[in-house]
């Protein structure tokens, strides 16, 4: 964006307006890998192997404009990780991050605050991220003087900034410490430096986890007004894979370090393809999602898995939850093969030794699983 991050584009914007394959690309990752080294202490230090944690394997995902993308897994599964590559943060293991095609590079310094003007983050906890002994103005100030977006009228830019981020009337908050004011509010001002870098791109990480339920809507509704308005491309990392449907466009599914399905958000959690989606989602139930009646004389620790792909004899497999409990694997050692296969309730032969990449699973369109279980070579 070379125009103010508070000038609102007409609807008639013609890249606004095009139909959502069309969207330009605004940060890309293919192959994104991040290892770990594991400090080896005692003996081990002298002798023993180099051992890393394999966090981030092999992660591809693109960010488009004015498109939320959540991406969803259970705890350590490698999601901040991930955003922590997007934005820089982390020197990666392996793999590519292009912004508008050229690829990042960006270790410190200026080519580095440059970068981060483009690609914002948003964290979980607002008080932690906000300085307690400064205001509300103080942080504003700064990250539009850090940018270079301060500006003649600096005092007008402040306004606007809290207003893009209803805090309104601003002048109730501009001089207000973290502590006078509300999660929420706080996590507003958050969003609202995080908007004073004019940026195009906005990595939240679990942005409402720490909110009051009943205050979590309206910040996710925030953020997709800055989605439509200012036509930002969004990152949403989110435990909650219901909240992905009613708030994300795609939904990308990642399970210990690994990129397991993805796909617009209402397929994804209306028809989840892969075992582990199924998982997440029978144990986070969405009211509305569209599921028959509970039969009470049927075992509800069981479900089906149906495998439906055109020219295939439908597959159905009966399961049982129970069976597939269990902890995420090390990701020391992680399981070879699909790394979900030692929980994985319809797990085959091959899923022990042999990594499934990604197929498509032939619903919707760009809705894939990695996930033998579409294979279609196989069929
Ligand atoms: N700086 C680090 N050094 C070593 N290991 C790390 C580091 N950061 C993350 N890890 C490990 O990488 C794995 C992925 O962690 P990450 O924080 O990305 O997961 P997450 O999906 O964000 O989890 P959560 O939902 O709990 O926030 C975990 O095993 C974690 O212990
Ligand atoms: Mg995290």
């Amino acid at each position: 964006m070379t125009d103010s991050a508070l000038t609102e584009q007409s609807p008639s914007d013609p890249v606004a307006a095009g139909p959502e394959g069309d969207l330009p690309v605004v940060l890309e990752a293919t192959g994104l890998t991040k290892h770990f080294p594991v400090r080896r202490t005692g003996r081990a230090a002298l002798t023993g192997p180099r051992r890393s944690i394999q966090a981030v394997d092999d992660v591809s995902l693109t960010l488009q404009r004015g498109r939320v993308t959540a991406l969803v897994g259970e705890s350590g599964s490698g999601k901040s990780t991930v955003a922590r590559l997007l934005a820089g943060l982390y020197p990666r293991t392996g793999g590519d991050i292009r912004l508008h095609g050229e690829t990042v590079n960006v270790k410190r310094g200026k080519a580095f605050r440059a970068y981060a003007r483009r690609v914002q983050m948003i964290f979980q906890d607002p008080f932690a991220s906000l300085n307690p002994v400064h205001t509300v103005r103080y942080h504003l100030t700064r990250a539009l003087k850090i940018h270079g977006r301060a500006g003649e009228d600096l005092e007008k830019s402040l306004r606007e900034l809290l207003s893009r981020v209803q805090l309104t009337p601003p002048e109730r908050y501009i001089d207000k410490f973290p502590h006078e004011l509300s999660g929420g509010q706080r996590q507003r001002v958050a969003i609202a430096r995080a908007l004073g870098a004019d940026p195009e791109a906005l990595l939240a990480d679990e942005p409402v986890s720490m909110l009051d339920v009943s205050i979590r809507l309206g910040v996710l509704n925030l953020l997709r007004d800055l989605k439509e308005r200012l036509h930002l491309a969004i990152l949403y990392i989110t435990h909650d894979i219901a909240s992905a449907r009613y708030f994300a466009d795609d939904t990308m599914v990642m399970y210990a370090g690994r990129m397991v399905e993805g796909g617009d958000s209402e397929t994804i959690t209306q028809r989840p393809a892969h075992p582990y989606t199924r998982l997440l989602i029978e144990s986070a139930p969405d009211p509305d999602r569209i599921t028959a009646a509970p039969d009470p004389t049927v075992d509800n620790r069981h479900f089906h898995v149906k495998v439906a792909a055109p020219g295939v004899d439908n597959r159905h497999f009966h399961v049982k939850v129970a069976d597939s409990g269990g902890e995420p694997p090390s990701l020391i050692e992680p399981p070879a093969g699909c790394r979900f296969h030692p929980r994985c309730p319809v797990a085959m032969e091959r899923c022990t030794t042999e990594l499934p990449p990604r197929f498509d699973v032939g619903d919707a369109p760009g809705h894939w699983a990695a996930c033998w279980l579409y294979d279609g070579a196989a069929r």
